[in-house]
This record gives C-alpha cells, structure tokens and sequence, in this order.
C-alpha cells in the first residue's frame, strides 16, 4: 500500500541518505533540499527515465541543453516580466506572507488577535540577479523560472541543424527558479528544482490530435513506472486558472497524502511564444512547408514535469509494509529504472575467502548497473536495508559459491531466492530486471 503519511517517506529519505535538508549544519535553509548518494542517484534516474521515452525511443524529438541565466529581453517576450506572478496578501500583524489563491477563507491562518490582510498584489516568481562587475540596468539577467524558453528561441537553429520539420519536438531537463511564496511538502515545492519539458512543434491544425496524444502518453508513462492507476486523474484547468500563454491546460494529479496535486502539466502553448519572439527578436521563427507550399508558425503542445516532484510521487507510491518471517518490514517497490540501486552484491561473511569472489562479481556487474556492494551486518538486516532501498535483486555469494560456482539471487518483492551458476548470473539479472 503506497504511504499514507508523508513523514513516513520523509524520514525514510533522511535516515537512508535519499534527501536532507539543506546547509542543516546552519540550522537549515527552509524548503530547500540536497540529493544524497541514494536520492541523487534516483533523482538522475528519474530524468533518464524521461529521456529515455521522451527522446531515445522516438525519432521526432531532440534534446537540447540551454543556459540558465537569461537576458531580460527573452522575459520580456514571453510574458514572464508581466505575468508570471502569484497574488500575494501580507499579514499586517503576524507579517506573514500567503498567497492569496491558496487561502481557504479571507483569514489568516495565524489567526492572531486582529489579523488584518493588505490587498493583493502580483509578485513576479522570477530570481533577479545581474552579470558583470556592474550593477545597473544593462546587466540584469533572470533564472530561467521555465526551460521551455530555451526551446523557442531556439527553434531556427534546432530547424536548420536537425533536419527535422514538424510536427517534431525539442526536450529539455534542467534546473528552473521559482521565488515561491509558499514552497513546502518537502520536495513537492521548492524554489530550485529540476524540470523536465517538451515543445512540440505541429502544424496548426493538427495541434488538438497531438494535446491528446500527448496527454495519453504521459498518464500511461507514470503507469508504466509504477504508479497505480487509482493513484492518478486527469484535471482540466479552469479558464481562470490557465497560464498567460496557454489556450487550455490538463494537469496529471497524483493523489499525495494531503489531497490530489498536480504531478505534470500538458499545455496548449498554440503560437503565442514563437509569435513574441518573432515580434520581440524581429527574427524568422516560422517554417516553410514544401509539400504544402505553405509557410506557418507551428502551434506547440508542451508536456511539463518536475523531476523532483515525481521522485517524491515515485517514493510515495513505491512505500509498502509487509511482513516476512513474522516481522515487519518497510519496502520501497521501486520501479528497476528508478531504483538507485539495481543490484546488492553481498558476501555471506566478511571472511577473506569470500571476498575474491564477490569482489569479482561486483566488478563485472557494475559495469553494466548501479550496484552496492556491502559485506558488514547480518545477511537478514542486510536485505532489510536494500528492501527499505528499493534495491530490486541481491546477489549473494556464499561458502557453497566457492565450491559450485553459483550465486544465490534474492528478489527484494517476494523475498524468494533462486540459485543461479555465476556463468549465467547477467543474463539472470537482465531477463528479471528488464535491461
Ligand atoms: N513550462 C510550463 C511550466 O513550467 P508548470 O505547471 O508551472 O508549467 C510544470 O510546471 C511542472 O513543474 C509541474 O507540474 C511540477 O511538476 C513542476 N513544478 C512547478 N513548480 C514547482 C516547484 N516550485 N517545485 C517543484 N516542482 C515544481
């Protein structure tokens, strides 16, 4: 059953080494966390997930890799200068901040004697800072609070290098900013955080089949990596809740332990920011058809994901109690792409004798997975801690392994082993993990 409390996964990522809070030697930088040795590891494999589906196994999709600091002109464009804004309230009393679409009643939650709200305001989520040694006007530049506008100002020399027309896409996986006022639920909302994007260019007309195309292929991308369906719904966003850019938007929603949240949202972009980058750039940003004779400004559908906010909807999912032998066990039933470790490679015994052997194990297999190799503790408590990992096999190298030249191979689900000869231990492996 996926977890139900948050803290469960919380502190499971703390004590295992997946997440931590941020410069917690300092006391913390609120809502703002590092990647430990597991987390960083799933977090990679959570975006070469994406890659995989999103480009590797399509031939109409490139990856592109923009930068992050970003002159104003480009913000100024695509209407982040103007709208990319939440409505703030400040307390006048208790000085605190909150926005104001999130707010269930008009009163503080505080709920200080007298508490009293000023009237909204739009504060723009963009981090500002400036280039250069000199701080004035001509050297402001912004963190990227998208990638998406890497892709559109872009879109010419992706067109005349790739030798691809629409309806075609660019993919995009990097850090974006976002001065949020209210981040919380752990990795949920952060200021900093990893996005994962595509811009599909189309014809026009063709936009619709492709929105829907697209929103069916995502949902089923989170089914195919593990997530139960009753875990996840589709919501269409209401008119006033659409970003300045988009004609019509459908949010994934996975169902945290606190209500459904949005996981991915799959937008309309239609021309709007190759139009403001044509008018703004005064450059080329259309295509010429020559089957058609035709020349147009493609439309854009855009799937967009954070790969922190997934990681957190993954290791929600994935979180099961059971019991094995009459004792419980926490386990994380991690998809084998996502989990940081595919393989445990453990010696029965510290003893020297063993060790050669394991040793040599571990080294062809980690060429080929991310594998750990641990020979200290109980065998039983060292195949609670890879459950409670998400570690999908272990490979245990025993006495007998010196004598028949098997292995035993554990299985992190049913708990069940399997003697396998160490000839045939990769192949075992890759048939039961599925790569
Ligand atoms: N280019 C479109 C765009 O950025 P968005 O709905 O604002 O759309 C896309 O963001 C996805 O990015 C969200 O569905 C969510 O997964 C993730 N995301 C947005 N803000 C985030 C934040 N502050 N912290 C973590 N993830 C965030």
């Amino acid at each position: 059953m996926p977890a139900t409390d948050l803290d469960q996964i919380v502190n499971l990522c703390k004590r295992r080494g997946f997440v931590y809070p941020s410069a917690e030697i300092y006391g913390g930088f609120r809502s703002s966390y590092d990647y430990g040795p597991l987390g960083s590891l799933m977090l990679r494999n959570t975006k070469e997930a994406w890659i995989r589906t999103m480009v590797q196994e399509r031939d109409d999709v490139v990856l592109i890799d923009a930068a992050i600091l970003t002159p104003p002109q480009v913000f100024a464009a695509s209407g982040h200068l103007a709208n990319f804004t939440d409505p703030l309230v400040d307390c006048t009393v208790c000085k605190r901040r909150f926005r104001q679409d999130q707010l269930e009643t008009r009163d503080c939650p505080q709920n200080k004697e007298g508490c009293q709200f000023t009237e909204a305001r739009a504060f723009n989520l963009m981090f500002k800072t400036s280039a250069g040694p000199v701080q004035d006007e001509g050297t402001d530049v912004y963190l990227r609070p998208e990638t998406a506008q890497g892709m559109f100002i872009n879109f010419a020399n992706v067109l005349q290098t790739s030798r691809k027309k629409p309806p075609f896409g660019i993919a995009q996986v990097g850090k974006a900013f976002r001065n949020e006022i209210t981040p919380g639920n752990f990795i949920f909302r952060t200021r900093e955080f990893d996005l994962m994007e595509l811009e599909f260019f189309t014809p026009p007309s063709e936009a619709p089949r492709w929105y829907q195309y697209w929103c069916e292929q995502r949902m089923q991308w989170y089914i195919d990596y593990g997530i139960p369906v009753e875990m996840l719904r589709f919501r269409t966003h209401d008119s006033d809740e659409l970003s300045h850019y988009s004609t019509g938007t459908r949010d994934i929603e996975y169902l945290f332990p606190w209500g459904w949240g949005e996981i991915e949202g799959i937008a309309q972009r239609t021309d709007f920011d190759l139009n403001q980058h044509i008018e703004h750039s005064k450059q080329k940003l259309d295509y010429f058809d020559q089957a058609t004779n035709e020349r147009y400004v493609p439309y854009v559908v855009e799937p967009a994901v954070g790969a922190n906010r997934i990681m957190a909807a993954f290791l929600l999912a994935a979180y099961d109690e059971d019991i094995i032998n009459g004792e419980p066990r926490s386990v994380l039933r991690l998809h084998p792409r996502l989990a940081p470790y595919q393989v445990a490679v453990l010696p029965l015994s510290k003893k020297d004798t063993l060790t050669p052997l394991a040793r040599s194990i571990y080294a062809v297999l980690s060429k080929r997975y991310m594998c750990e190799f641990d020979e200290t503790q109980a065998i039983g408590r060292r195949y609670r801690r890879q459950d409670e990992i998400g570690t999908p096999l272990c490979v245990t190298v025993d006495f007998d392994s010196l004598e028949d030249a098997s292995v035993t191979i554990r299985d992190r689900d049913t708990t069940e082993q399997q003697r396998v000869p160490i000839g045939s231990l990769e192949s075992e492996l890759a048939k039961r993990l599925g790569f």
